[in-house]
């Protein structure tokens, strides 16, 4: 029995629940709760520690202060950004270059494409986040979601011998969660069209792309940079169904209601 904790992030929810209603009926939904999952056996996931700065602890308070004198706060960002890249590349993940890749590719045309300039923004996500100023909604953001991707799979599996070995547990993990409790609670029914809410740079949509091969699948985000970064890297694969990219949110899809078999919301921590 391999399973991930709720923590670790990977759930799927009711297709009803979600995109507003227009009546059109659908069958036997998948829903997962919290991802279980049963397969050949792999390592699980580790159990990640607290760091002694957080919670409401002396030290906590201390790097809080810290962080609110803002001049102290950008040096520290930039720190920890070398910290964390330099890391990454250690666990031969090629930080840099897969950065550089992006950001020097034709991903700002697939841009424009794919925004929906009406689209207003919840507050939250409006905020710095993940030490980017402008959040989710940069450029530096979505060409570094994949290696940051990549490396917390090798966090949370430190005892792989590679990211693809990390990647292959988490993600497997995961996906045999979904499948479990297709086969239970679904009668094992044709999935036909999925719908990953959160779907960032795609690297989620493409396993549940590659997972269903037959199905239509929606990668739906917030952030048309991300969505941007997904659609171009997509562009280059010829699949038999090539995945659709929606800009919008996932609290208010604007897609008709029940007309996913399928719905994943995995890792999405945001608010
Ligand atoms: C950590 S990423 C998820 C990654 C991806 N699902 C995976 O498993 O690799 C979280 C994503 O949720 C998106 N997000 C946050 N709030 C959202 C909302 N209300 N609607 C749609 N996407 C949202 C963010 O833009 C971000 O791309």
């Amino acid at each position: 029995m391999a399973a991930i904790p709720a923590r670790a992030g990977a759930t799927a929810t009711a297709s009803g629940s979600l995109p507003r209603s227009t009546g059109r009926r659908r069958r036997n939904a998948v829903v997962v709760a919290a991802a279980t999952g049963t397969g050949p056996a792999v390592p699980q996931e580790g159990a990640l520690e607290r760091p002694a700065w957080s919670g409401e602890t002396p030290l906590s308070r201390l790097v809080g202060a810290l962080i609110a004198f803002k001049p102290l706060y950008s040096l520290m960002k930039l720190a920890s950004r070398e910290v964390i890249i330099r890391t990454a590349e250690k666990s031969n993940i090629p930080w840099r270059e897969m950065t550089k890749k992006v950001l020097e590719s034709d991903v700002y045309e697939v841009f424009e494409r794919i925004r929906d300039p009406n689209l207003v923004y919840p507050n939250y996500y409006l905020s710095p986040f993940h030490a980017y100023d402008e959040g989710n909604l940069s450029w530096l953001a979505a060409a570094e979601a994949e290696p940051a991707t990549m490396s917390i799979a090798k966090r949370a599996i430190p005892e792989a011998t590679s990211i693809e070995e990390a990647n292959q547990i988490v993600r497997g993990n995961w996906l045999n969660a979904i499948e479990e409790h297709h086969l239970k609670y679904s009668g094992n029914c044709q999935i036909n069209d999925i719908l990953d809410i959160g779907c960032s740079v795609g690297v989620s949509t493409r396993y549940l792309a590659e997972k269903f091969p037959s199905a239509q699948a929606v990668g739906l985000d917030l952030s048309p940079y991300f969505l941007a970064v997904a659609a171009q890297r997509e562009e280059k694969l010829s699949r038999q169904n090539p995945i659709r990219w929606v800009h919008a949110n996932g609290e208010a899809t604007g897609l008709p209601s029940d007309s996913f078999d399928l719905v994943s919301l995995a890792y999405v921590h945001e608010q």
